[in-house]
């Protein structure tokens, strides 16, 4: 059962540092939303607990999207930033700091760690020849690769496996490989690179994966590979790449990887530096080796390798402690299926936060939420019904039912319980619940509170105060009875404020108190509370609808950006091959752009009035980083004039205009040669 603790831990909490290169999505706020839980939790039985994150912003992916934007990386990361900080505080996500990985900070403890394991012997450096792109000058990821499979023969396929038949391969195997940033063949070309000497570490990692810092079927993972044997690991990339160039090694880089954990120390030094002597502990505190903080890092099943192999070697190494735990969450799926954006069961942050409350996801996501690495899934009427049943219908309930009783009495609560029985149902409860949250079983404390809810509410319509209060001289019987509602309804809000966090504060308006944890089933009385105002709404159905309507929009905006900007390097490979049938259904017309125009708020698109002889069309287009709207205006170029009419938050865009590039100032619309006449057939 619970521990009794005479003094408050130390603990620092940490979710995954989000990728500065795109929007945040449901599933990450899965995760943030897991790891506020648990921090409020924390904080609520009054220890000490900071939250920390950042944006992960190196590597070649944000370094490519920055430049087919047209921005420099710094902008480009500056711009994520802000949205995810924006993100977070709308979710209601209490992070005490939001930093970056590409800080002072973080390039200073990179330098530090990477010069101490360097020290120790277990930085090693050999030359490795990798495809390089002659005309990008760049070297190429497995991803960046596309070519024929070797096996089935299916073209398009990216780096190193077959989407088509599923065959593994390395790029080399490929037939007419060509990179996929620049369409260039790619080179061999050899390069000297630093490796991590993991395998040094399979003695102790087998040791720490097993000593309580893991769940079990994570420990399990884990043992494969290590029974398998460890490799060593490449930390180092060439330039270009947007990073930390290593010390004593001019032109090469930290791989993302080796810097974005030490992130999160990077942002706990950030926030104790500003802090000044805010704050009892400095950063070291926490990490040096004799720590008796707490260090708990929430992260998602496909980052376990990172965190649960290279990151506690590299910390071990460096002379500094290892975290205490790492906790693993699994997928979000949303009504069954795995977020896709080839689907288009994408959903966004802002998609959701544009047309529903943040709590009720948060409550759905706790009343799911396990300690395990299960998917989880989103199904949408269900999230209205639960949250529509248990929040409105039966926690709020409660008070909504008996506060407007002891208010017409004076407002005082009565001094004594009306049923100790049922009372001590909840400081039965009190233990478990804590202790469920304490291992991350949001799902089973939910459970146990809803039951709590489900007996008062089956005793409040047994007692039927509405109906004792039309009888003579049962004044203090009513207000015993609805004293006693009100006290369950608080015991049952400090329990759910670290997952409501807003309707905890109204709640606490109401009672006249702040929710204390350890104070939930000390029962209120003699206390005076204030006028009962509704707490929370339902759900709509048409709320729903509409943020489904809201994602399907910004994906259908992202592909038209990502299918003029950034060509092949869309997320998703390009699309099966289809037949001369459905290449002739596309009805592709000359067009004179009548007019151009820059949109307000959209970052890539221009609005384009496009002449078919006779017909105008609107159309948005994401050319902006490479025309100005006078440079179009008067000219002939190609649409797909039978394109479905799309709903885009700018506008209903009514066809597309052909145009190739790299991307960034480099993309061309197609111009008709002289002669051709607005509205012609193109065959
Ligand atoms: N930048 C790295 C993390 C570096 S930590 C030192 C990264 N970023 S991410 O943006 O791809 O993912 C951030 C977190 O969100 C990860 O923990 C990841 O597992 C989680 N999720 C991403 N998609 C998810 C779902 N669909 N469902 C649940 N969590 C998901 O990885
Ligand atoms: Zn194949």
């Amino acid at each position: 059962m619970s521990q009794t603790r005479t003094q408050p831990r130390n603990i620092l909490v940490t979710s995954a540092l989000p990728y500065a290169n795109g929007s945040l999505h449901l599933g990450h706020i899965l995760e943030y939303i897991q790891t506020d839980i648990w921090a409020r939790f924390q904080r609520a039985q009054g220890n000490h607990c900071l939250y920390m994150c950042a944006d992960d912003a190196h590597g070649t992916a944000i370094m490519l999207k920055a430049e087919q934007l047209g921005l420099t990386p710094e902008q480009h990361i500056a711009n994520m930033q802000s949205e995810h900080e924006r993100d977070f505080n709308d979710f209601l996500i209490g992070v005490d700091n939001y930093h970056s990985t590409h800080s002072d900070e973080n390039r200073e403890l990179s330098a530090m760690i990477y010069k101490r394991l360097r020290e120790n012997g277990h930085i090693a450096s050999r030359t490795i020849t990798q495809a390089f792109d002659p005309e990008k000058e760049l070297f190429l990821a497995d991803r960046y690769i596309k070519g024929t499979c070797p096996k089935c023969k299916t073209e398009d396929q990216y780096g190193d496996n077959c989407e088509a038949c599923g065959a593994t391969y390395s790029p080399t195997e490929l037939i007419n490989p060509v990179s996929a940033i620049s369409g260039a063949t790619p080179v061999e070309k050899e390069s000297e690179h630093f490796f991590f000497t993991l395998p040094a570490f399979t003695d102790f990692l087998k040791q720490w994966t097993r000593s309580g810092t893991l769940q079990s079927e994570v420990a399990n993972k884990l043992s494969e590979w290590l029974d398998d044997g460890l490799q060593e690991w490449d930390i180092s990339r060439d330039a270009p790449y947007f990073g930390f160039e290593i010390p004593d090694a001019p032109g090469k880089y930290f791989y993302v990887w080796l810097d974005a954990p030490i992130g999160y120390m990077a942002s706990l030094k950030n926030y104790c530096d500003k802090n000044g002597d805010g704050d009892s502990l400095n950063w070291l505190d926490y990490w040096k080796k004799d720590s008796t903080a707490e260090v708990y890092h929430f992260i998602g099943k496909d980052i376990v390798n990172f965190h649960a192999l290279f990151w506690p070697a590299m910390l071990d190494s460096a002379d500094f402690r290892t975290p205490t735990k790492v906790c693993v969450h699994g997928f979000l799926t949303v009504n069954g299926k795995k977020m896709s954006k080839s689907r288009g069961t994408f959903i966004n942050a802002r998609n959701y936060l544009d047309h529903l409350n943040p709590e009720y996801l948060r409550y759905y996501f706790a009343a799911k939420l396990t300690g395990g690495v299960d998917d989880l899934d989103l199904n949408l009427d269900d999230f209205i019904a639960k949250v529509n049943s248990d929040l409105v219908g039966k926690v709020v309930n409660i008070a909504s039912r008996t506060a407007k009783f002891v208010s017409k009495s004076g407002g005082v609560l009565a001094a004594d319980l009306a049923d100790e029985q049922l009372w001590n149902q909840f400081v039965e409860a009190a233990p478990r619940i804590t202790d469920f949250c304490e291992a991350r079983e949001y799902s089973r404390a939910i459970r146990e509170i809803m039951a709590l809810a489900d007996a008062a509410n089956a005793w409040i319509a047994e007692k039927a105060p509405w109906s004792l209060a039309k009888e003579e001289g049962k004044e203090q019987e009513v207000l015993a009875i609805c004293s006693q509602g009100v006290n369950m309804f608080r015991a049952l809000m400090t329990w759910l404020a670290p997952v409501l966090p807003e309707t905890a504060k109204k709640a606490e308006e109401f009672l006249g108190v702040t929710l204390d944890w350890n104070a939930a089933t000390t029962p209120l009385a003699g206390h005076t509370i204030n006028k009962f105002k509704p707490l929370m709404q339902r759900i709509e159905k048409t709320q729903v609808e509409a943020m489904q309507e809201a994602a399907k929009e910004s994906l259908a905006q992202l592909q038209a950006e990502t299918k003029t900007v950034t060509g092949p390097l869309a997320d998703d490979p390009l699309a099966e091959q289809i037949q001369f049938d459905d290449f002739a259904k596309v009805d592709l017309r000359i067009a004179l752009i009548a007019n151009a125009e820059h949109v307000e708020g959209a970052g890539k698109l221009l609005r384009l009035t496009l002449d078919l002889g006779g017909e105008t069309r609107n159309v948005f287009a994401g050319i902006k980083s490479a025309y100005s709207p006078e440079d179009l205006i008067g000219k002939h170029t190609v649409m797909v004039a039978n394109l479905a009419p799309r709903k885009m938050r700018f506008g209903v865009s009514e066809g597309m205009v052909l145009a190739a590039g790299p991307g960034g100032k480099d993309i061309w619309i197609l111009e008709p040669h002289q002669g051709a006449q607005p509205g012609m057939r193109v065959m």
